[in-house]
Protein backbone atom coordinates (compact mmCIF):
# COMPACT_ATOMS: atom_id res chain seq x y z
CA UNK A 1 0.00 0.00 0.00
CA UNK A 2 2.86 2.34 1.10
CA UNK A 3 4.84 1.69 -2.33
CA UNK A 4 1.18 2.54 -4.13
CA UNK A 5 1.15 5.91 -2.22
CA UNK A 6 4.77 6.86 -2.95
CA UNK A 7 4.61 5.46 -6.77
CA UNK A 8 1.27 7.83 -6.89
CA UNK A 9 3.08 10.74 -5.68
CA UNK A 10 5.44 10.52 -8.29
CA UNK A 11 2.91 11.65 -10.86
CA UNK A 12 1.17 14.56 -12.04
CA UNK A 13 -2.03 13.61 -14.04
CA UNK A 14 -3.77 16.02 -16.00
CA UNK A 15 -7.96 15.92 -16.11
CA UNK A 16 -9.76 17.42 -18.95
CA UNK A 17 -13.72 17.84 -18.50
CA UNK A 18 -12.99 17.89 -14.90
CA UNK A 19 -15.88 19.93 -13.95
CA UNK A 20 -17.84 17.29 -15.27
CA UNK A 21 -19.98 14.21 -13.39
CA UNK A 22 -17.33 11.74 -14.37
CA UNK A 23 -13.87 13.96 -14.18
CA UNK A 24 -14.76 15.11 -10.82
CA UNK A 25 -15.26 11.96 -9.58
CA UNK A 26 -12.08 10.65 -11.27
CA UNK A 27 -9.87 13.57 -9.85
CA UNK A 28 -11.12 12.74 -5.94
CA UNK A 29 -10.08 8.93 -6.49
CA UNK A 30 -6.60 10.58 -7.68
CA UNK A 31 -6.32 12.61 -4.56
CA UNK A 32 -7.39 9.76 -2.55
CA UNK A 33 -4.33 7.67 -4.17
CA UNK A 34 -1.93 9.86 -3.10
CA UNK A 35 -1.55 11.46 -6.94
CA UNK A 36 -0.90 15.02 -7.82
CA UNK A 37 -3.90 16.28 -9.72
CA UNK A 38 -4.09 19.23 -12.57
CA UNK A 39 -7.45 19.98 -13.94
CA UNK A 40 -7.99 21.93 -16.81
CA UNK A 41 -11.34 24.20 -16.90
CA UNK A 42 -12.66 26.73 -19.01
CA UNK A 43 -13.72 30.25 -18.54
CA UNK A 44 -16.84 29.28 -18.81
CA UNK A 45 -17.10 26.26 -16.67
CA UNK A 46 -19.38 26.65 -13.60
CA UNK A 47 -17.30 28.09 -11.11
CA UNK A 48 -18.95 26.54 -8.28
CA UNK A 49 -17.41 23.29 -9.99
CA UNK A 50 -14.27 24.64 -9.93
CA UNK A 51 -14.32 25.82 -6.27
CA UNK A 52 -14.97 22.21 -5.42
CA UNK A 53 -12.44 20.63 -7.09
CA UNK A 54 -10.04 23.17 -5.45
CA UNK A 55 -11.62 22.01 -2.08
CA UNK A 56 -10.37 18.69 -2.24
CA UNK A 57 -6.69 19.97 -3.55
CA UNK A 58 -7.37 20.14 -7.23
CA UNK A 59 -5.02 22.52 -8.91
CA UNK A 60 -7.16 24.26 -11.40
CA UNK A 61 -5.81 25.22 -14.68
CA UNK A 62 -8.35 27.64 -16.77
CA UNK A 63 -7.51 27.27 -20.21
CA UNK A 64 -9.02 28.14 -24.05
CA UNK A 65 -8.69 24.97 -25.77
CA UNK A 66 -8.38 27.05 -28.98
CA UNK A 67 -4.80 28.50 -27.37
CA UNK A 68 -1.81 25.83 -28.33
CA UNK A 69 0.25 27.69 -25.60
CA UNK A 70 -2.56 27.36 -22.47
CA UNK A 71 -2.80 23.52 -23.21
CA UNK A 72 0.80 22.91 -23.91
CA UNK A 73 1.60 24.58 -20.31
CA UNK A 74 -0.96 22.74 -18.70
CA UNK A 75 0.44 19.38 -19.80
CA UNK A 76 4.52 20.34 -18.46
CA UNK A 77 5.52 17.56 -16.29
CA UNK A 78 1.68 15.08 -16.42
CA UNK A 79 2.26 11.78 -16.20
CA UNK A 80 -1.08 10.82 -18.18
CA UNK A 81 -3.77 12.81 -19.54
CA UNK A 82 -7.57 11.77 -18.71
CA UNK A 83 -9.66 12.99 -20.80
CA UNK A 84 -13.97 13.02 -19.06
CA UNK A 85 -14.99 15.45 -22.23
CA UNK A 86 -18.67 14.82 -23.28
CA UNK A 87 -19.71 16.45 -26.58
CA UNK A 88 -19.56 16.19 -30.61
CA UNK A 89 -17.68 16.18 -32.94
CA UNK A 90 -16.23 19.68 -31.71
CA UNK A 91 -15.20 18.33 -28.22
CA UNK A 92 -14.56 14.46 -28.63
CA UNK A 93 -12.29 15.31 -31.65
CA UNK A 94 -11.59 18.02 -32.07
CA UNK A 95 -11.08 19.65 -28.35
CA UNK A 96 -9.61 16.44 -27.58
CA UNK A 97 -7.00 16.39 -30.59
CA UNK A 98 -5.76 20.32 -29.57
CA UNK A 99 -4.97 18.46 -26.33
CA UNK A 100 -3.80 14.93 -27.59
CA UNK A 101 -1.63 17.83 -29.87
CA UNK A 102 -0.40 19.53 -26.25
CA UNK A 103 0.08 16.63 -24.87
CA UNK A 104 2.61 14.80 -27.52
CA UNK A 105 4.24 18.37 -27.72
CA UNK A 106 4.98 18.09 -24.06
CA UNK A 107 6.04 14.77 -23.96
CA UNK A 108 3.28 13.26 -21.98
CA UNK A 109 3.77 9.31 -21.90
CA UNK A 110 0.34 8.28 -21.55
CA UNK A 111 -3.12 9.85 -22.65
CA UNK A 112 -7.04 8.04 -21.75
CA UNK A 113 -9.53 9.53 -23.98
CA UNK A 114 -12.99 10.16 -22.97
CA UNK A 115 -14.15 6.63 -24.58
CA UNK A 116 -16.10 5.21 -21.09
CA UNK A 117 -18.39 3.12 -23.35
CA UNK A 118 -19.46 -0.12 -24.51
CA UNK A 119 -17.01 -1.95 -26.56
CA UNK A 120 -16.88 -0.29 -29.39
CA UNK A 121 -14.21 -2.09 -31.13
CA UNK A 122 -16.58 -4.67 -31.87
CA UNK A 123 -19.22 -2.51 -33.74
CA UNK A 124 -19.06 -1.55 -37.38
CA UNK A 125 -19.01 2.26 -38.46
CA UNK A 126 -22.40 3.91 -38.52
CA UNK A 127 -24.78 2.37 -35.31
CA UNK A 128 -24.08 5.00 -33.14
CA UNK A 129 -22.98 8.34 -33.91
CA UNK A 130 -20.94 9.23 -30.47
CA UNK A 131 -18.97 5.53 -30.79
CA UNK A 132 -18.37 7.01 -34.18
CA UNK A 133 -17.02 9.98 -33.27
CA UNK A 134 -14.83 7.79 -30.55
CA UNK A 135 -13.56 5.47 -33.47
CA UNK A 136 -12.26 8.92 -35.34
CA UNK A 137 -10.11 9.63 -32.33
CA UNK A 138 -9.00 6.46 -31.48
CA UNK A 139 -7.58 6.24 -35.43
CA UNK A 140 -5.36 9.70 -34.54
CA UNK A 141 -4.63 9.07 -31.12
CA UNK A 142 -3.27 5.41 -32.23
CA UNK A 143 -1.39 7.29 -35.36
CA UNK A 144 0.99 9.14 -32.18
CA UNK A 145 3.68 8.09 -30.80
CA UNK A 146 1.83 8.42 -27.02
CA UNK A 147 0.57 5.16 -25.11
CA UNK A 148 -3.14 5.01 -25.20
CA UNK A 149 -5.83 3.24 -22.64
CA UNK A 150 -9.24 3.18 -23.66
CA UNK A 151 -11.43 2.43 -20.99
CA UNK A 152 -14.58 0.36 -22.12
CA UNK A 153 -17.37 0.38 -18.89
CA UNK A 154 -20.98 -0.42 -20.67
CA UNK A 155 -23.67 1.81 -19.93
CA UNK A 156 -23.51 3.83 -16.34
CA UNK A 157 -25.68 2.27 -14.37
CA UNK A 158 -27.80 5.07 -13.44
CA UNK A 159 -29.52 4.79 -17.15
CA UNK A 160 -31.18 2.17 -15.35
CA UNK A 161 -32.95 4.62 -13.17
CA UNK A 162 -34.50 6.45 -16.70
CA UNK A 163 -37.31 4.23 -17.43
CA UNK A 164 -35.24 2.97 -20.51
CA UNK A 165 -37.28 -0.31 -22.40
CA UNK A 166 -34.69 -2.49 -21.07
CA UNK A 167 -35.93 -1.43 -17.61
CA UNK A 168 -39.15 0.41 -17.71
CA UNK A 169 -40.01 0.89 -14.26
CA UNK A 170 -43.27 3.17 -15.30
CA UNK A 171 -44.49 0.09 -17.30
CA UNK A 172 -43.06 -2.79 -15.38
CA UNK A 173 -41.32 -3.94 -18.90
CA UNK A 174 -38.00 -5.43 -19.62
CA UNK A 175 -37.44 -5.69 -23.36
CA UNK A 176 -35.46 -8.10 -25.42
CA UNK A 177 -33.96 -8.56 -28.91
CA UNK A 178 -33.37 -11.62 -30.90
CA UNK A 179 -35.14 -14.08 -28.53
CA UNK A 180 -32.42 -13.60 -25.94
CA UNK A 181 -33.60 -12.96 -22.48
CA UNK A 182 -30.44 -14.10 -21.53
CA UNK A 183 -27.83 -11.37 -23.08
CA UNK A 184 -25.78 -10.26 -20.62
CA UNK A 185 -25.40 -6.23 -20.91
CA UNK A 186 -22.48 -4.50 -18.96
CA UNK A 187 -23.31 -1.68 -16.26
CA UNK A 188 -20.63 0.24 -13.95
CA UNK A 189 -21.60 2.75 -11.97
CA UNK A 190 -20.01 6.03 -11.85
CA UNK A 191 -18.34 5.72 -9.01
CA UNK A 192 -16.18 2.46 -10.27
CA UNK A 193 -15.47 3.77 -13.69
CA UNK A 194 -13.95 6.73 -11.85
CA UNK A 195 -12.26 4.52 -9.55
CA UNK A 196 -10.41 2.36 -11.76
CA UNK A 197 -9.99 5.18 -14.53
CA UNK A 198 -7.97 6.88 -11.51
CA UNK A 199 -5.73 3.56 -10.61
CA UNK A 200 -5.52 2.97 -14.66
CA UNK A 201 -3.53 6.71 -15.52
CA UNK A 202 -1.41 5.63 -12.56
CA UNK A 203 -0.19 2.13 -13.89
CA UNK A 204 2.08 2.96 -16.36
CA UNK A 205 1.89 -0.42 -17.71
CA UNK A 206 -1.72 -0.36 -18.96
CA UNK A 207 -2.62 -1.92 -22.09
CA UNK A 208 -4.36 -0.19 -24.84
CA UNK A 209 -7.64 -1.61 -23.82
CA UNK A 210 -9.38 -2.27 -20.07
CA UNK A 211 -13.16 -3.65 -20.15
CA UNK A 212 -14.65 -3.47 -17.10
CA UNK A 213 -18.44 -4.00 -15.62
CA UNK A 214 -19.52 -3.49 -11.70
CA UNK A 215 -22.30 -6.40 -13.07
CA UNK A 216 -23.28 -7.93 -16.11
CA UNK A 217 -27.30 -8.53 -16.25
CA UNK A 218 -29.60 -10.31 -18.60
CA UNK A 219 -32.97 -9.39 -19.22
CA UNK A 220 -34.01 -12.40 -17.86
CA UNK A 221 -31.89 -11.22 -14.49
CA UNK A 222 -33.56 -8.03 -14.57
CA UNK A 223 -36.50 -9.91 -14.17
CA UNK A 224 -35.92 -12.18 -11.56
CA UNK A 225 -34.42 -9.21 -9.83
CA UNK A 226 -37.36 -7.30 -9.79
CA UNK A 227 -39.61 -9.66 -8.35
CA UNK A 228 -37.01 -10.15 -5.54
CA UNK A 229 -36.26 -6.40 -4.81
CA UNK A 230 -40.15 -4.70 -5.85
CA UNK A 231 -41.91 -8.07 -4.63
CA UNK A 232 -43.68 -8.45 -8.17
CA UNK A 233 -41.41 -9.31 -11.58
CA UNK A 234 -41.92 -6.95 -14.51
CA UNK A 235 -42.48 -8.48 -17.85
CA UNK A 236 -40.26 -9.65 -20.29
CA UNK A 237 -41.23 -8.25 -23.90
CA UNK A 238 -39.65 -9.31 -27.06
CA UNK A 239 -39.09 -6.90 -29.52
CA UNK A 240 -37.86 -8.61 -32.26
CA UNK A 241 -34.36 -8.50 -34.15
CA UNK A 242 -31.19 -6.44 -33.76
CA UNK A 243 -31.63 -6.11 -37.27
CA UNK A 244 -34.91 -4.24 -37.63
CA UNK A 245 -34.20 -2.54 -34.94
CA UNK A 246 -31.15 -0.82 -36.40
CA UNK A 247 -33.20 -0.47 -39.53
CA UNK A 248 -35.88 1.61 -37.10
CA UNK A 249 -33.38 3.22 -35.58
CA UNK A 250 -31.81 4.51 -39.03
CA UNK A 251 -35.36 5.65 -40.72
CA UNK A 252 -35.73 7.86 -36.76
CA UNK A 253 -32.31 9.32 -37.70
CA UNK A 254 -32.80 10.58 -41.34
CA UNK A 255 -36.50 11.96 -39.89
CA UNK A 256 -34.72 13.91 -37.33
CA UNK A 257 -31.75 15.38 -38.41
CA UNK A 258 -31.78 18.11 -36.24
CA UNK A 259 -30.76 15.45 -33.78
CA UNK A 260 -27.47 15.88 -34.91
CA UNK A 261 -26.67 18.77 -33.33
CA UNK A 262 -27.95 16.92 -29.87
CA UNK A 263 -25.63 15.08 -27.34
CA UNK A 264 -28.22 12.27 -26.53
CA UNK A 265 -31.36 12.94 -29.41
CA UNK A 266 -34.05 9.92 -28.92
CA UNK A 267 -32.38 8.21 -32.00
CA UNK A 268 -29.27 8.59 -30.25
CA UNK A 269 -30.51 6.50 -26.88
CA UNK A 270 -31.77 3.96 -29.13
CA UNK A 271 -28.29 3.94 -30.69
CA UNK A 272 -27.07 3.56 -27.25
CA UNK A 273 -29.42 0.43 -26.67
CA UNK A 274 -28.99 -1.41 -29.58
CA UNK A 275 -25.01 -1.32 -28.47
CA UNK A 276 -25.88 -2.64 -25.69
CA UNK A 277 -27.32 -5.63 -26.81
CA UNK A 278 -24.61 -6.43 -29.81
CA UNK A 279 -21.52 -5.55 -27.87
CA UNK A 280 -20.45 -7.59 -24.67
CA UNK A 281 -17.48 -7.81 -22.44
CA UNK A 282 -16.77 -11.71 -22.36
CA UNK A 283 -13.34 -11.00 -20.20
CA UNK A 284 -13.45 -8.25 -17.42
CA UNK A 285 -10.23 -6.56 -16.45
CA UNK A 286 -11.99 -5.71 -12.95
CA UNK A 287 -9.73 -7.56 -10.84
CA UNK A 288 -6.22 -5.50 -12.18
CA UNK A 289 -6.49 -3.34 -9.47
CA UNK A 290 -6.70 -4.15 -5.72
CA UNK A 291 -9.50 -2.41 -3.32
CA UNK A 292 -12.03 -1.28 -5.65
CA UNK A 293 -15.35 -2.24 -4.08
CA UNK A 294 -17.85 -3.12 -7.69
CA UNK A 295 -21.91 -2.13 -7.02
CA UNK A 296 -23.69 -5.58 -7.25
CA UNK A 297 -26.96 -5.11 -9.56
CA UNK A 298 -28.87 -5.86 -6.77
CA UNK A 299 -28.06 -2.25 -4.99
CA UNK A 300 -28.26 -0.57 -8.35
CA UNK A 301 -31.63 -1.60 -8.78
CA UNK A 302 -32.71 -0.82 -5.03
CA UNK A 303 -31.96 2.85 -6.15
CA UNK A 304 -34.37 2.89 -9.11
CA UNK A 305 -37.75 4.49 -7.60
CA UNK A 306 -40.41 1.52 -8.31
N1 LIG B 1 -21.39 4.74 -20.71
C1 LIG B 1 -22.39 5.54 -20.42
O1 LIG B 1 -23.54 5.11 -20.19
C2 LIG B 1 -22.16 7.01 -20.34
C3 LIG B 1 -23.17 7.88 -19.92
C4 LIG B 1 -22.87 9.24 -19.82
C5 LIG B 1 -21.61 9.71 -20.16
N2 LIG B 1 -20.68 8.83 -20.60
C6 LIG B 1 -19.34 9.28 -21.01
O2 LIG B 1 -18.56 9.66 -19.88
C7 LIG B 1 -17.68 10.73 -20.24
C8 LIG B 1 -17.91 11.91 -19.31
O3 LIG B 1 -19.27 12.28 -19.39
P1 LIG B 1 -20.01 13.12 -18.22
O4 LIG B 1 -21.44 12.71 -18.23
O5 LIG B 1 -19.21 13.06 -16.97
O6 LIG B 1 -19.93 14.59 -18.85
P2 LIG B 1 -20.43 15.97 -18.24
O7 LIG B 1 -20.85 15.84 -16.84
O8 LIG B 1 -21.43 16.53 -19.21
O9 LIG B 1 -19.11 16.86 -18.28
C9 LIG B 1 -18.57 17.22 -19.52
C10 LIG B 1 -17.22 17.87 -19.33
O10 LIG B 1 -16.72 18.21 -20.63
C11 LIG B 1 -16.31 19.58 -20.61
N3 LIG B 1 -16.54 20.17 -21.93
C12 LIG B 1 -17.70 20.18 -22.64
N4 LIG B 1 -17.53 20.83 -23.80
C13 LIG B 1 -16.24 21.24 -23.83
C14 LIG B 1 -15.45 21.95 -24.76
N5 LIG B 1 -15.97 22.39 -25.93
N6 LIG B 1 -14.16 22.19 -24.47
C15 LIG B 1 -13.62 21.76 -23.31
N7 LIG B 1 -14.32 21.09 -22.36
C16 LIG B 1 -15.61 20.83 -22.63
C17 LIG B 1 -17.20 20.24 -19.57
O11 LIG B 1 -16.54 21.41 -19.12
P3 LIG B 1 -17.30 22.75 -18.67
O12 LIG B 1 -17.62 22.57 -17.22
O13 LIG B 1 -16.30 23.80 -18.91
O14 LIG B 1 -18.54 22.86 -19.52
C18 LIG B 1 -17.29 19.16 -18.50
O15 LIG B 1 -16.16 19.20 -17.67
C19 LIG B 1 -17.97 11.02 -21.72
O16 LIG B 1 -17.12 10.26 -22.53
C20 LIG B 1 -19.40 10.51 -21.88
O17 LIG B 1 -19.75 10.19 -23.20
C21 LIG B 1 -20.90 7.50 -20.68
Amino acid sequence: MLYHYIQAMKNIILVAGATGNLGTQVCRELINRGAVVRALARLESDAAQVRALQDFGVNVIHADFNQPSDLLSACEGISCVVSALAGLHNVIVTAQSQLLNAAIQAGVPRFIPSDFCTDYTQLPQGVNRNFDLRKEFETLVDDSDIKATSIFNGAFAYVLQYGIPLFDNLNKTIAYYDGKKDRKIDFTTVNNTAAFTAAAALDNNAPRHLRIASFQVSPQDLADLSKIIYGEAFELTDQGSLEQFLAFINKQRQAHPEGEQELYPQWQQMQYLYSMFAAHHPHLDNTRYSGLNWTSATNALQQVQN
